[in-house]
Parts: structure tokens; sequence; C-alpha cells
């Protein structure tokens, strides 16, 4: 897919701005505090409806407006779209001019791949990360998988709920384990499925990247161990668990208890990796993410990387630079860089300039 435009209303530091871009490499540039990553978080919001930073929409409306208004042209599969978010009180979403009354229609619509370097968190960081890498990415695949989780967070809150009370009711808990199983073991199978996927991918970029040096392996570390594709295995597993539960006042089973790790040459690299080794490693989980996403959809995502090239030395950019010549990408750097037939946009104090 390509975005061809992108306007701004309120949005941030931005007051009225109209940007358009090339099918190739659009790279964003400026000094630090004008605006750049503000242009990446507003092409995101059309990805999951929400910013990528984790704060509520009133913050991203223009000190001292009440209303944000962002806008997009993009192309998919040939044909031009419309999208449009307004940030007032309420969110209200149009898709080529109908509006969207649940975020689930809109989430999978426009594909785009996000690197920043939060991102370096995903090895770091804690399991959330992971599985909130793993639902943003299966859910832009699969609408259905979106609706899936909501479904199952819907349950385990209503379960949650009831394990904090006093005299928790066995049986209504299994009950509910009924209903958590029968999600459970679809989101088992779809992280299955992608982590299978990813896991070619990943291993010939790390390997690239690191002349060959680095092998690197992507293991899935489901909550439920065995035969997690299976709905009445998973509902014994759940229900085994059922007493601890009670006692810990909380649930200890489940696809909210998934992880997923990395190693490099054999050894967690989460433990082992250096800084240069992780940052490669999320370099090459995105781009698996975005040969995946091509191989499954289709069509290739948009490639979304916020200040990423000042983590990543000159032969690493190299190796970027020619895996993503083909694929629409929006890149931003505090510097202009020298790449070849690239769509410039410097922005200046919430303003592009010449
Ligand atoms: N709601 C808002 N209204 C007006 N300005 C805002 C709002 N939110 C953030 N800003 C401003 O946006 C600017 C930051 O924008 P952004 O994060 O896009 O900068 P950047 O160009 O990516 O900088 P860096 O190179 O440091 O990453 C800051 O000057 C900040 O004050
Ligand atoms: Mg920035």
């Amino acid at each position: 897919m390509k975005i061809n435009s992108l306007n701004l209303h309120n949005f941030r530091n931005y007051k009225d701005e109209f940007l358009t871009f090339s099918d190739n490499f659009n790279l964003i540039y400026g000094e630090n505090g004008q605006g750049k990553t503000n242009i990446i978080e507003a092409f995101y919001y059309f990805c999951t409806g929400r910013s990528f930073k984790n704060v509520k929409d009133k913050e991203v409306v223009l000190f001292g407006e009440d209303t944000a208004k962002i806008k997009i042209e993009f192309e998919k599969f040939g044909s031009l779209n419309f999208a449009e978010i307004l940030l007032k009180d309420e969110k209200i979403i149009t898709l080529n001019g109908v509006n969207i009354k649940k975020l689930s229609e809109l989430v999978g619509f426009v594909k785009a791949v996000l690197f920043t370097p939060d991102c370096l968190n995903l090895i770091k960081g804690a399991p959330s990360e992971r599985r909130h890498f793993l639902d943003v990415f299966i859910s832009s695949l699969y609408p259905v998988y979106f609706k899936l989780l909501l479904n199952y967070y819907k349950v385990l809150k209503q379960k949650n709920t009831l394990l904090k009370s006093f005299n928790a009711d066995e049986n209504l808990i299994y009950v509910w384990n009924e209903k958590l199983a029968e999600f459970a073991h679809l989101i088992f199978k779809y992280r299955a499925f992608i982590i299978d996927k990813i896991y070619p991918y990943l291993k010939e970029f790390q390997s690239e990247i690191s002349g060959g040096r680095e092998n690197l392996d992507i293991f899935y570390n489901p909550s439920v161990k065995e035969n997690f594709n299976d709905r009445e295995k998973v509902l014994q597993y759940i229900n085994e668990h059922t007493k601890k539960e009670i006692d810990a006042g909380f649930c200890l089973v489940g696809p909210h208890r998934d992880d997923f790790s990395l190693f490099i040459n054999g050894k967690d690299l989460k433990h082992y990796g250096s800084q240069g080794q992780i940052r490669t490693s999320v370099l090459s989980l995105k781009l698996s993410e975005c040969e995946v996403t091509g191989e499954i959809c289709g069509e290739y995502p948009v490639l979304l990387f916020d200040d990423i090239t000042s983590e990543i030395d000159i032969k690493r950019r190299g190796f970027l630079f020619e895996k993503i010549k083909d694929k629409q990408t929006f890149m931003t750097c505090t510097e202009k860089e020298n790449v070849k037939n690239a769509n410039f946009i410097h922005i200046k104090n919430g303003k592009a300039v010449n």
C-alpha cells in the first residue's frame, strides 16, 4: 500500500499542513522538537485508531484548541481510499466517507510497520511488550483476531473480578473457564502460526546484517505449554489451576501470560545480547513483520521509521536501505541524509519548509 498525502489540522504542533509523498523513500528531517515524530504518530493513528505513545486523544490536539483533524489519501491494491479522524470529546473515524462505528472495522485497513527507539523494549521490556507486538501485528493481518482478543479480555476481566471477591464460587469460575478456553486456544493458534512465519525471515535478515556471524532464533512460550491448539486440553489446563487462582485472586493461565524469546547464537538475547545486537535484532524483526505482511496480504505495508538511523552503523544502514528500496518508507532524522532519489521534507516548528 501507499500513502499519497497527509492533512493535519490542529494536530500536535501543526496548525494546518498538507504533505504529499513519493512512492519510495520519504525522508522527514529537521532539528529536535520540530514535529517529525508527530507526523509518524499521525500516520499510525490510521492503523490502530490510537497514538503509539499511549496518550489520550486530547493530548494530541494543538494546545488551546478543542478539535484536531487528520486525513490521509492512500492506495490499496491500486484503488484510491480516504480516511479521516476527527478528535473531539469523542473520536469520529470515516473511511471513504463512511462512518466507522467500531475500531475493529479500522484495524488492519491501513497497514504499517512502526519502528521507533522504544521498540528496543521488545527485547529488554516486560512480556506485555512482546504480547502487544504480536497482538497489533496479527490484528492488522486478521481482523477476526482483534475481535477474539476483545472477547477474551472481556471474559478475563469478569473472571478476575470474581476471583478478587471473597468466597468466589468455584462452579461459576468453571463456567467462565469454558468461555476463556474457547477464545484462548484460537489466540494461541494464531500466535504460534505467526511466529512460525516470522522465523525464516528473521534468521535470514540477521545472518545478512551480521555477515553470517549471528544466528537469531525466535521461540513462542505459550502459557499453556502443550496442546494449546486443542480447546478441551486448554480448558482442562485452566480448570486444573482454578484452586490456585482462587488463592491468588487472579487468573494465572491463558494468553495474557504468553511470551516469546529471541536467542542469538544459542543465548537469550535479553540477557546476553550487546546493545548493537539488540538493535539489529529488532530491525530484523521489523523487516520480517513487513515480509510476512507482504506474503499473507499480497501487498507490503508502509514502513514508519522514527529516529532509528542514529542507532545503526553505516554498514548496517546500507543493508537496511537495500531491503526497503521497493517499499514506501517514511524515515525521520535530524540531518538531511544523502539518500538517492529520496523525497526530502524539511520540518521546522510544525511546518514543512523548503
Ligand atoms: N498538543 C500539542 N500542541 C502543540 N504542540 C505540541 C503538542 N504536543 C507536542 N507538541 C510539541 O511538538 C514538539 C515535538 O514534536 P516531535 O516529537 O514530533 O519532535 P521531533 O521533531 O520528532 O523531535 P526529536 O528530533 O527531538 O525527536 C514539541 O515542540 C512539543 O512541544
Ligand atoms: Mg522525534
